[in-house]
């Protein structure tokens, strides 16, 4: 069964990283990068068959790292078979190249959260989320242009209310990396990882 998002003190980032993951973020946005959200999240399905994607970074606070997608794509029939994930953020531009790796478990959003956030977003990518069958097999682009009208003039006048195959997850992790490039390959990387409640930190050989 997937895990469903509830407050668990144990498993709260530490303040000193999820400050130092900020800094990072904000310093990425303002290095010209054009998507420093963008991570790649990678899934295992129950046989241990691992897949990866990109998906955005729509959220970070002492819980973990949030993102939204089709409960019923690929990613989420992965999750809920297996709710172990990793995600990766690589900014180039950053200083001589930083990324941060986080791992640890994907629970699913509260329905009044992923309801925030889907009133949050652009109406066309509320109209998008009823007509992509995310994962699915797309006979012809046709098909999906026909889904999008048919959404909208069902929509037309009113509000997009979120479809219940969609919202978010908190990725609560045990593991976050950080790697900092640096010339002539003195790399620093830096591992804070949780047992039980309690985070450590040590260098790790790059
Ligand atoms: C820059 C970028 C951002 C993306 N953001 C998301 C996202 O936030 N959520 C999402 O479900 N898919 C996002 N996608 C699409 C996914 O990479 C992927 O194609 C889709 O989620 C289907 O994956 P799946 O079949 O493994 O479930 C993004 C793709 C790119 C290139």
């Amino acid at each position: 069964m997937m895990a469903c998002a509830g407050h668990d003190a144990s498993t709260m980032l530490k303040p000193e990283i999820l400050d130092s993951f900020r800094q990072l973020l904000d310093e990425a946005a303002a290095s010209g990068d054009r998507e420093p959200t963008a991570m790649n999240l990678a899934t295992a399905d129950a046989a241990g068959r691992v897949s990866s994607r990109i998906v955005l970074l729509k959220g970070v606070d002492e819980r973990g790292f949030r993102f939204f997608t089709n409960y019923q794509s690929d990613k989420g029939a992965q999750l809920e078979a297996h709710p172990q994930v990793a995600l990766c953020l690589h900014w180039k531009q950053l200083r001589d190249g930083v990324q941060v790796r986080v791992e640890g478990v994907a629970r699913k959003l509260l329905e009044e959260e992923s309801d925030a956030y889907f009133a949050s977003r652009a109406r066309g990518s509320q109209i998008g989320a009823w007509a992509s069958l995310q994962s699915q097999t797309l006979p012809d682009r046709d098909t999906f242009e026909q889904r999008v009208a048919r959404c909208e003039q069902e929509y037309e006048g009113r509000e997009v209310p979120r479809p219940a195959h969609w919202g978010g997850f908190v990725v609560e992790p045990d593991m976050v990396e950080f790697w900092y490039g640096a010339q002539y390959r003195l790399h620093d990387r830096v591992r804070w990882s949780r047992h039980g409640q309690t985070w450590t930190h040590r260098l790790l050989y790059p």
